[in-house]
């Protein structure tokens, strides 16, 4: 029998235990061996969890605890389960964890500590899409060309209901925290975090990048306005919050931002609460993945499929490669990024106005694809001006931006949003 302690038995943690009891008989015949969870760790132990397991809440009960094989840590935060996980794996047993945002800071001391013991985190990344499987296992034969993803189901959620339904921004974040998809703190949502864990992990399988979340670009959904949603349509768009790591000669990009796509393209029309991720390899082409990116059944789903990988002894290292991938492939910074650009900005409504800006544009070498004019609801004698930019690099368009924002005919900030072709 394996034995397996749960740190943290909240949703997630609970189905793990409820799965792995009442799916008792397909989890042993698929693993060879009967999988029992024996302890679970809470904070709080005078709420009822629904679960048939012994509930403590001493982490140490089960790190320290020499009946069991496996700790699943299902915690969140950082340094508390960084610390409990590597006692569990100096105790010498096997760790199944769901926590991104521990990995985006810690996944290679980790790999480094495991060495030969199983450390698996399939539901970190995009819950209950097997998208670490595909990328550690079926995909090694292939260079990563890019990864391009739907990586947070709440602002999917949210982009969705805004774009669909014209819902507002505050009411449907506040309809997603009730729905439970949101973090605890939803910041991590709209403002791209939890997207740049997901998106860390996965591109430190693919190119073997060990960045942490500060080394990378990370913007939310926090300042889409109506203007953009209706001018994302007229042209053909949609909007995503989108996880990008993309190779460039020898250097990568990784980036998180909301993104105009085109409404055409698969990953347009993933709407809602799910994710999916692309992935285009130098030799297989275009692969897609998709399904259900939380929630506990779905992110349970994928703990359990670690668990009976471990208990098949299928666990290969933690990042996938046995030795530093050498490719020589290094992070392009923030400034090197290149893009499409969408900006949107309220202006005089007078004479010159526009020259005064392309001229500006211009002047930073900037070249204008498509431009549009629209009255400003908010403001009398002003007009909304939106541009489409042709490919120019981050450094190009924020230091544009910086200079439009100082001119006395715009007013407020200006928005902008990157657009993939
Ligand atoms: N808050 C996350 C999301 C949950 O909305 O996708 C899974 O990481």
């Amino acid at each position: 029998m394996v034995k397996i302690g749960i740190l943290g038995v909240g949703t997630v943690g609970a189905s793990v235990a409820n799965i792995l009891e009442q799916n008792a008989d397909i989890i042993e015949a698929r693993s060879g061996k009967k999988i029992v969870a024996v302890h679970g760790v809470v904070k709080n132990l005078s709420k009822d969890r629904g679960v048939n397991i012994t509930l403590s809440d001493n982490p140490y009960d089960v790190v320290d605890n020499p009946e069991i094989d496996i700790v699943v840590e299902l915690m969140g935060g950082v340094e508390e389960p960084y610390e409990l996980v590597k006692r569990a794996l100096a105790n010498g047993k096997a760790v199944v964890t769901a926590n991104k945002a521990l990995l985006a800071y810690h996944r290679y001391e980790l790999q480094e500590l495991a060495g030969d013991l199983p450390l698996m985190y399939e539901a970190s990344t995009a819950g209950g899409i097997p998208i670490i499987g595909a990328l550690r296992n079926g995909l090694t034969a292939n260079h990563i060309e890019s990864i391009q993803g739907i990586m947070n189901g709440t602002c999917n959620y949210m982009l969705t209901k805004m774009i669909k339904e014209g819902v507002r921004y505050d009411d449907v974040l506040a309809e997603a925290q009730e729905l439970g998809y949101a973090e605890a703190d939803p910041t991590f949502d709209v403002g791209g975090f939890d997207a740049a864990h997901k998106l860390l992990i996965l591109s430190s399988i693919a190119y073997g990048i060990d960045a942490k979340p500060e080394d990378i670009l990370i913007e939310g959904i926090q300042n889409i306005t109506q203007t953009d949603v209706d001018f994302a349509k007229e042209f053909g768009y949609e909007i995503k919050l989108l996880g990008i790591a993309k190779k460039v000669g020898s250097g990568v990009e990784l980036r998180v931002h909301a993104t105009m796509i085109p409404s055409e393209s698969m990953i347009a029309k993933v709407d809602g609460v799910m994710n999916a991720v692309t992935v285009r390899g130098d030799r297989v082409g275009e692969t897609m993945y998709y399904g259900p990116g939380a929630g506990g059944n779905a992110t349970a789903s994928a703990v359990i499929a670690d668990i009976v990988d471990i208990v098949r002894g299928n666990s290969n290292p933690m990042l996938g490669y046995k030795k530093s991938l050498e490719s020589g492939l290094k992070l392009l910074s923030r400034d090197e990024i290149r893009s499409h650009y969408y900006l949107r900005m309220s202006v005089d409504d007078k004479k010159g106005v526009l020259a005064e800006i392309t001229q500006l544009l211009s002047r930073h070498d900037i070249s204008i694809e498509a431009m549009m004019q629209k009255p400003d609801h908010d403001k009398d004698e002003c007009v909304e001006l939106l541009f489409i930019i042709h490919e120019c690099s981050e450094k190009m368009i924020q230091d544009a931006i910086v200079a439009l924002e100082a001119l006395d005919v715009i007013h407020g900030k200006i928005g902008m949003i990157r657009i993939e072709q």
